[in-house]
This record gives structure tokens, sequence and C-alpha cells, in this order.
């Protein structure tokens, strides 16, 4: 198998991955995950920010296998519906490893998660407060703070979080509400490429910590989100130096006060575990002066390949024919859309002698695939999992 600029980065398929493809050739599309890594990855960052309690956001990949592997190893989970809830509540995990971390939540949602003893939710406007006051009473609750995703390639940004007044704000409101304000968090945006993204981002954090002691409401809790990269085509810092930065701005802002970190990853757990193949189903050419190919797949935008939107997530492609020489491509999915194409305005070059029938591999494809499959769009089925 060629890689396509995989060289350029630490994107790769595991021996694992390639022994389950050539024993079951499994039917395409298909993610195949290597549980082995998601454990590896886990360990990692335990080990890089020894002091943070993991919570992973299940949204990356809700694989059961996946939230159970990781619940074995001690993990803590950030939950984004009562869908989300019930996975894990089906493995038996305790609420007090469970935190509702989305802000927009109904309000029969608030109240069957804390009938499931469910502690600890997100908020970050008045109005969900009074949700939370009405549905949880007394309940933990942490304000997500507005912060800039520059860096991101997957940036979060404008929907979510106040500004750090206003968190002030809403964090004393809380109290008056009879609910128990604990914290806050902020997310830097995902695939985050700079390690000094969360500087400026615990900076506020601390500003909103000093504001709210004047007022009397002592936070105990910075949640330090998501945003820790997967491999795809742009090389990314190793996660010594996400660790480094971190601890050194925590250290700036909170000295011997140190509240008690939460860290959030999704696609660091997950991307690298999830090799996602697909299969040449045509190649043509739209015009004879043209010099690129358009190469279709059996995968596309709606079959979990939804972060090529916008070209955001470029990920490192492994086609055969190694060492055979390479052209420009467009990729595009199956479907009768014309915004199903993953890549025209990114170089992406493929081998010439490629043909109909031949696999494409997505490397890194663990996080945000799976999930974000379409159900029965031009009806093709949503994509399967496989776990090694
Ligand atoms: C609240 C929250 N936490 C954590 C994450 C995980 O982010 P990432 O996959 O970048 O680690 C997300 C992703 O959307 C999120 O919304």
């Amino acid at each position: 198998m060629a890689s396509s600029s995989a060289a350029l980065s630490q994107a790769a398929a595991s021996p694992r991955h390639d022994a389950f493809l050539a024993e079951h050739r499994p039917a395409t599309p298909c993610v195949v995950i290597d549980l082995g890594i998601v454990r590896r990855r886990f360990a990692e960052l335990r080990a890089a920010l020894p002091t943070a309690r993991i919570y992973y956001a299940v949204k990356a990949n809700p694989a059961t296998e996946i939230v159970a592997a990781l619940a074995e190893l001690g993990a803590n989970f950030d939950l984004a519906s009562p869908g989300e809830i019930g996975i894990c509540r089906a493995l038996g995990i305790p609420p007090e490893r469970l935190s509702f971390g989305s802000t927009i939540k109904r309000g029969s949602a608030i109240a069957g998660a804390a009938a499931g003893g469910i502690d600890l939710f997100a908020f970050d406007s008045v109005a969900e407060l009074e949700k939370l006051a009405r549905h949880a009473p007394g309940a933990r609750v942490f304000c997500r703070l507005l912060v800039v995703n520059k860096g991101a390639e997957w940036p979060l940004t404008h929907k979510f979080g106040c500004e750090a007044h206003i968190a002030a704000e809403l964090l004393v409101a809380a109290k008056q509400f009879g609910l128990r304000p604990v914290g806050l968090s902020f997310h830097v945006g995902s695939q985050q490429t700079d390690p000094l993204a969360w500087d400026a981002a615990i900076a506020h954090a601390a500003w909103v910590f000093r504001a709210c002691a004047h007022r009397g409401v002592n936070l105990e809790l910075l949640n330090l989100g998501g945003g820790l990269p997967g491999h795809y085509l742009t090389p990314v810092p190793p996660l010594a130096d996400y660790a480094e930065a971190i601890e050194r701005a925590l250290t700036r802002e909170f000295g011997s006060a140190r509240p008690r970190i939460l860290i959030e990853p999704g696609r660091f757990l997950v991307a690298d575990a999830g090799l996602l193949r697909a299969e040449i189903l045509l190649i043509s050419r739209k015009a004879s002066r043209e010099h690129e190919r358009w190469i279709y797949l059996d995968a596309g935008l709606y079959s979990g390949l939804t972060e090529t939107l916008n070209e955001r997530i470029r990920y490192c492609l492994r086609t055969p024919h190694a060492g055979s020489p390479c052209g420009p491509v467009v990729i595009a999915g199956p479907t009768c859309d014309s915004t199903d194409i993953l890549y025209h305005r990114h170089p992406y070059e493929l081998p010439l002698d490629l043909e109909i029938g031949d696999p494409v591999d997505f490397l890194s494809a663990g996080a945000y695939t799976t999930s974000a499959s379409a159900v029965a769009f031009n009806g093709f089925p949503p994509l399967k999992s496989y776990f090694v």
C-alpha cells in the first residue's frame, strides 16, 4: 500500500488493523478500531497530566466497546445527551463518574440525569441555569467560558460559552438559584494544533475564579475541555508539548491554589485507533484538458467523513500500488449530492495506476466518523465498525 503524504505525520495503520483487513476482507465502507491504541492513548494522557481527571467525550465515538475499555481503565465520561448517558448506564458506570457537559439540554433530560444520580452539569446562560435549578435542584454546576479557538482545525467557538464577566455573574447567580457553582470549563477548539491555545483560556478562567471569590463564591474545579489532536495531514506537536504548556499556565495563574483539573479528550483518545476502509467505485475525468482524475469512493460526507466538510480535517490516505507515480485527484463520495466532495481544493495526489475496486484507507479515522454517519441517505447503510 502507498501512503499519500503520510510521511508528514504520524498517522499509520496498526498491525492489528492490517491483520483484520487481510483476514476478514470486510465489506466497505467500514471502520476498524484498534482498542489497544485507545488504551495506549489513555495511559499516555494520564502520564502526561497526572493530576487531571480524564472525562472521555463520548461523542467522539460512542461505541460500547470503547466506552467499556476506557471505563475499565478508570476513565470518567463527558456526555452530551440522554442517549450517551444510557450507554454508560448500560455498562454499569457509576453516576459519580459522569458529567452532563452539554450547555443545551432539555428539562426532562436534566431531570432524568439527576434522577439517575448525575450531579455535574454544564451551562453557559441564565436560562439553562433556571432549567438546572428546576430539574436538578442542588446540583453541582460549571460554566462554560467563551475562548479563542485560533489554531483549531475544527473550531467550536461562537456557539458555546459566555464571556468571562458573564460567567462570573452566572456562577454567583447559580448559588442564589440553590445550585452549587463548582467551576468553569472551556474548549479551545477541536484538533488544536497550537499547545499555547490553553494559555489565554487558563488566564481568563483564573480571572473568573478571582472575580467569584470576591463575591463569596469559591470555585474548585477547572475543566480544560477537549482539543488534543489526532494525526492527519498537518503535523501536530507531541503530547508532551501540550502538557508542558498547560502545566506552565496553571502554575502561573493559580500557583499553589490550583483547582481540581478535569480534561475532556475525545479525538485524542480515539482518532488514531480507527482506520476507515473505502473502495473506489469510479475513476473519471470531466474534460479532456483536465489533468485531475475524479476518484469516487463508496464512503463520503454522509458515511462518516463529515469532518471533510470545507476540507477542515484532511486525512492521510493509503492506497495500493506502493512506489508508483502519483497524480492530482479530486476525491468524492457516492451519493447524488454535489456537496459530497471530500477534497477538491487541497492538492491530494494518488497513484496513477489506481483502479476501480481498489481500497482507499483513511488513517486516524476513529473520531467523529461512525457516530456522524447518516442512517440511510440515498439508501446507503450507516458506517459499520469492527473492533480489534
Ligand atoms: C463539551 C465538549 N468536551 C469535549 C469535547 C471533545 O473535544 P475533542 O474531540 O476536540 O477532544 C467536545 C467536542 O465537541 C465537547 O463539546
